[in-house]
């Protein structure tokens, strides 16, 4: 286990290849109590978190993602510009995993499914699920397992959630497949802080002074 909390937030990474052992539930049960940990509005916990290990589940909402994938987002990211700062060989790295990911989603061992209960679903609710989400992937990283925050399951919503059993008033906001990871951790790819932080106004690079 790792408990450098630095090197855990620098080193989480997107973990899409996964092996299929499973996971102790001592282990998903720790990233669950870091997940109901987080900042929540109102402290109100309207969250509720599905962990699915049952193969039936998993192919029938994996199904939704790998279409999602192939017929949408796949060939968009493919044709469209790589991520800031990465290189096109880079990305095309990163769009192989996430292929496979698309491929092998109902393999990883264990989902965690971050859901609202109730209410509206917008931003200001995404925003009392997703510190629970961060804090679970960090926390599987300490641990080290691999997750991978994923949405684009949701361009099939209805059928996806309907998959997964959620009853009515109910959204998910994530899948997270949970696994140990085949590859390694590491260092996180982000542009300099130089280019995304303004100082005082709109526009104004921040100097770090
Ligand atoms: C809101 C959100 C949705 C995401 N959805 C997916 C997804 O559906 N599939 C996937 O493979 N990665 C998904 N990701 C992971 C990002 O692609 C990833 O964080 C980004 O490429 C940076 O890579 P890294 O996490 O390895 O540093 C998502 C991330 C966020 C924050």
């Amino acid at each position: 286990m790792n408990t450098d909390l630095f090197e855990i937030i620098r080193t989480t990474r997107s973990m899409r290849r996964l092996k299929p052992d499973p996971v102790p539930p001592a282990l998903i049960r720790q990233i669950l109590e870091a997940g109901t940990s987080a900042a929540n509005g109102g402290n109100m916990q309207t969250w509720r978190f599905l962990v699915i290990r049952d193969p039936a589940i998993k192919q029938k909402a994996a199904a939704f993602y790998r279409r999602a994938w192939h017929e949408i987002v796949g060939p968009n990211y493919a044709k469209g510009a790589p991520a800031p700062g990465a290189s096109r060989d880079k990305f095309d790295r990163m769009l192989a995993a996430a292929e496979h990911l698309a491929d092998h989603l109902h393999e990883a061992p264990v989902w965690i499914v971050p859901c609202l209960q109730g209410g509206t679903h917008t931003r200001t609710s995404g925003s009392s699920i997703y510190p629970a989400v961060q804090n679970m992937l960090l926390t599987a990283r300490a641990l080290g397992l691999g997750a991978t925050l994923t949405t684009l399951y949701l361009l099939f919503e209805k059928d996806a959630e309907a998959a997964l059993g959620l009853p009515d008033g109910a959204h998910s906001y994530a899948i997270i497949p949970l696994g140990y990871p085949l590859g390694k951790f590491g260092p996180v790819a982000r542009t300099a802080l130089e280019d995304v932080v303004f100082a005082d106004r709109w526009g104004d690079k921040w100097s770090g002074e």
